[in-house]
């Protein structure tokens, strides 16, 4: 059950399995990786899609010619493996015409410009069949608060987003966008940090409907938040559009680690969580091969993001069928949730009626209730150890 199938829906960025390992520090380590052979090798590890920013496939700058080129080779390699492009992005963060932003940049000419380029990408998703569109606004924010008028950056930003999301509907694409929240890096700070303000931010949108979220598990431990909780929050809003699985060690630099690589307990119940909830959407992998590993490396970490992922699969289907962790469920109390604090058809009248919901309330035996909690926790690392 640890060998990958297209069925599983696993797909890789090319800027993953192609990033040459050049950080502020130092040099690449590794050549360029041509995007066909990256495609060849994902497709032979078992994987099921392949995405990309426009730059990773054309080259910045390249004229019309070159750009067909270019898309007719990667066309001709997707043919030949049968490996499908679910997501397409845009890169407004690599050149130096982004330094202060894309849509939220202080000057007009580049927003614009930023506009552009994203509407051309999405013509280009659309044609190869992508269901989602990510925009990750990595340098929408700023060093200092001095740079902006951060309420006019929101609304620029808002309607930036909105421009393009009522550019797909117009075109009757059947293509819905995802907001990638990270705190930091390559800005001091970013715009939309967290799940949680990208959420807010859909809200205040006029073309809401089609736009969700692309959270990363190392975006939001990088802000020191539970990722679980995040996701589960996504699901609930209806706004889980896709997901980027990798590994990060708590607050630091964006690690991009392997998927479990980082906090494997998180690891598991993310899984758990995706699996239990029916989450159908693509099982993205948005990490970096370390900067020490040579070519074998890069594809041996590769396979290893979703054979982690299976494992994790696994283990938690294993969690939730032992009679002991049903038991210790039951008893901590999480069937109990399920059900709606008031009855049906019951009034708030009628709960100010109640008197054992509070003059007769014993709130010291309530108080006097273990939860076990950490019972199902120690369950849960057991299985995850493969020690039950
Ligand atoms: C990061 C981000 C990026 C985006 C990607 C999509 O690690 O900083 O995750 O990798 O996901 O660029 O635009
Ligand atoms: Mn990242
Ligand atoms: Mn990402
Ligand atoms: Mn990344």
């Amino acid at each position: 059950p640890t060998r990958p199938t297209p069925a599983d829906r696993f797909s890789f960025g090319l800027w993953t399995v192609g990033w040459r390992a050049a950080d502020p520090f130092g040099e690449a380590t590794r050549p360029a990786l041509d995007p066909v052979e990256a495609v060849h090798r994902l497709a032979e590890l078992g994987a099921w899609g392949v995405t990309f920013h426009d730059d990773d496939l054309i080259p910045f700058g390249s004229g019309d010619t070159a750009r067909a080129e270019h898309l007719a080779r990667f066309r001709a390699a997707l043919d030949e493996t049968g490996l499908t492009t679910p997501m397409v992005t845009t890169n407004l963060f690599s050149q130096p015409v982004f330094k202060d932003g894309a849509f939220t940049s202080n000057d007009r000419s580049v927003r614009r410009y930023a506009l552009r380029k994203t509407l051309r990408n999405v013509d280009l998703a659309a044609e190869l069949g992508a269901r989602t569109f990510v925009m990750w606004g990595g340098r929408e924010g700023s060093e200092t608060d001095a740079a902006k008028d951060f309420r006019a950056a929101f609304d620029r930003y808002r309607e930036g987003v909105d421009t393009v999301a009522g550019y797909v509907k117009e075109r009757g694409y059947d293509l819905r966008l995802a907001l990638e929240p990270k705190p930091n890096e390559p800005r001091g700070d970013i715009l939309l940090p967290t799940i949680g303000h990208a959420l807010g931010f859909i809200a205040e949108l006029e073309h809401g409907d089609i736009v969700g979220l692309n959270p990363e598990v190392g975006h939001e431990q990088m802000a020191n938040l539970d990722f679980v909780h995040g996701i589960a929050q996504a699901l609930w809003a209806g706004k889980l559009f896709h997901i980027d699985l990798n590994g990060q060690k708590g607050p630091r630099f964006d690690q991009d680690m392997v998927f479990g690589h980082g906090d494997l307990l998180s690891a598991f119940f993310l899984v758990d969580l995706l699996e239990h909830a029916g989450y159908d959407g693509p099982r993205h992998f948005d990490y970096k091969p370390s900067r020490t590993e040579d070519g074998t490396g890069v594809w041996e970490s590769a396979a290893a993001n979703m054979r982690t992922y299976l494992l994790l699969k696994e283990r938690a289907a294993a969690y939730r069928a032992d009679p002991e962790v049903r038991e210790a469920m039951r008893a901590a109390g999480l069937d109990e949730l399920r059900e709606p604090t008031l009855a049906p058809g019951e009034t708030v009248a009628d709960l100010l009626a109640d008197r054992s919901a509070f003059e007769d309330f014993d709130t010291t035996k309530a108080g006097e209730r273990g939860y076990g909690f950490v019972r199902l926790a120690q369950l849960a690392s057991e299985h995850l150890m493969g020690a039950r």
